[in-house]
């Protein structure tokens, strides 16, 4: 049966107004495999399929119980608010067996999202003249989990301990010292030297001096659906990976997913004005959905966030290419490796930039304060001015 075919069989598997559907690929996520569902003959409503990548999250059980609580008490939040929840967050769709995923004869699990319409994830041109825009999305979010009492189960052990990713990465190395590991001894001692630097922040969570909550995990600036119209932020996707962990990493893996792409080769050694810039902007728009209630010691680790989530995911990549570690598909022999170089490029760059960088929060920061009670910034300051 070819993927198309699997996934159409699938899809016939939830319940769904008609028995005909068409099948087709969406998006660009690196995880799961996501269909665009349309009912036939004519699409009067649309989901999204994925089958889930069981390399990735072996527990599917698992993975769906925290979603359903996820989305459950994101639905409250969102209504209390005078939201709409079947445009504001997931909507899951039952299997006509009753749960919300199917088990396929291969041992795949599918699951049923609806499709948010007229909303779809930026590009990274797109995503740097909408900072703002997106980092508020990611801290309306982590303000929306902020009093979510119910249990998430950590599906993803140590996801942030960046010490264990560097012991790992040592290993691989070690391992491989005569065969691939010769030709990236430069890479490994680039992160083997920023070794102790990388565990501080993990210090602080462990010794309570910052405080751990339920964050996203996985905030690449494409797990923000974009209104096609309004470009307003509309709904963040992608919500296997909500655990418990440091805030300031959400906003720190967001400006990491846009700057690896955004200033990629560019002849300076610091980050050019414009990827200052866009950090501003997404610190300014998390920082005032989050006011009044992120610590000081919150704020204070933005900077240093950023970089060891960018250093951490270097890490990851080379480990990867070592290992041939199944979370990281590569399509080819050196691509982990080349990303992995990307991201030590960057915190080369964030290295050089770090008084800049240190400057946006502090002015995102003062203006978080100003708008304190006035709502959500006005878009139209998302068009990347620096403000001061
Ligand atoms: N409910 C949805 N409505 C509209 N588009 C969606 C929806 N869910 C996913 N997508 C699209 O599919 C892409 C991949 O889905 P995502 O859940 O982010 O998977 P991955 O974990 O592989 O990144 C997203 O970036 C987005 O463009
Ligand atoms: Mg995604």
């Amino acid at each position: 049966m070819g993927v198309n075919e699997r996934a159409e069989s699938a899809a016939l598997r939830f319940v769904l107004p008609t028995s005909a559907v068409t099948i087709a690929p969406l998006g660009n996520g690196h995880i799961h495999d996501t269909y665009a569902v349309a009912t036939v003959p004519a699409p009067s409503s649309e989901y999204v399929l994925q089958r889930i990548n069981r390399h990735v999250f072996p527990d599917v059980a698992a993975v769906m119980r925290n979603l359903v609580r996820i989305i459950a008490h994101l639905d409250r939040r969102i209504v209390r608010t005078g939201g709409d929840p079947a445009r504001e967050t997931l909507s899951l769709i039952p299997a006509l067996e009753g749960d919300f995923f199917w088990v396929d004869d291969a041992g795949d699990a599918w699951r049923m999202f609806r499709r948010i319409d007229a909303a779809r994830s930026p590009s990274v041109a797109e995503a740097l003249g909408l900072a703002r825009e997106i980092g508020a999305a990611f801290g309306r979010f982590v303000r929306l989990l902020s009093d979510c009492r119910e249990p998430v189960s950590e599906v993803l052990p140590g996801f942030h301990d960046t010490r264990n990713r560097i012991r790992l990465l040592q290993e691989a190395f070690d391992d491989h010292r005569t065969g691939r590991g010769q030709t990236v001894r430069s890479d490994a001692d680039f992160a083997l030297q920023r070794a102790e630097r990388a565990g501080r922040l993990g210090e602080l969570a462990q010794g309570g001096i910052i405080p751990t909550r339920l964050i996203h995990n996985d905030t690449k600036y494409d797990n923000v659906l974009i209104d096609e119209v309004s470009r307003r932020a509309v709904c963040v996707i992608d919500l296997d990976t909500v655990m418990s962990g440091i805030a300031p990493l959400d906003l720190g893996d967001c400006a990491r997913s846009i700057l690896v792409e955004s200033e990629r080769g560019t002849r300076e050694p610091g980050l050019s004005k414009d990827g200052v810039n866009a950090f501003e902007r997404l610190a300014a728009g998390f920082l005032a959905e989050t006011s009044g209630w992120f610590t000081a010691s919150e704020v204070a680790q933005i900077v240093p966030a950023t970089w060891t989530v960018t250093l951490e995911c270097g890490v990851r990549f080379l480990t990867a290419h070592l290992t041939g570690d199944a979370y990281f598909k590569a399509k080819k022999p050196e691509e982990n490796l080349s990303r992995c170089r990307q991201h030590f490029e960057l915190v080369r760059r964030l290295e050089t930039s770090l008084p800049q960088l240190e400057d946006a929060v502090g002015r995102a920061w003062r203006v978080s304060q100003h708008s304190r009670g006035s709502g959500t910034i006005p878009l139209q300051q998302d068009r990347g001015e620096a403000r001061g």
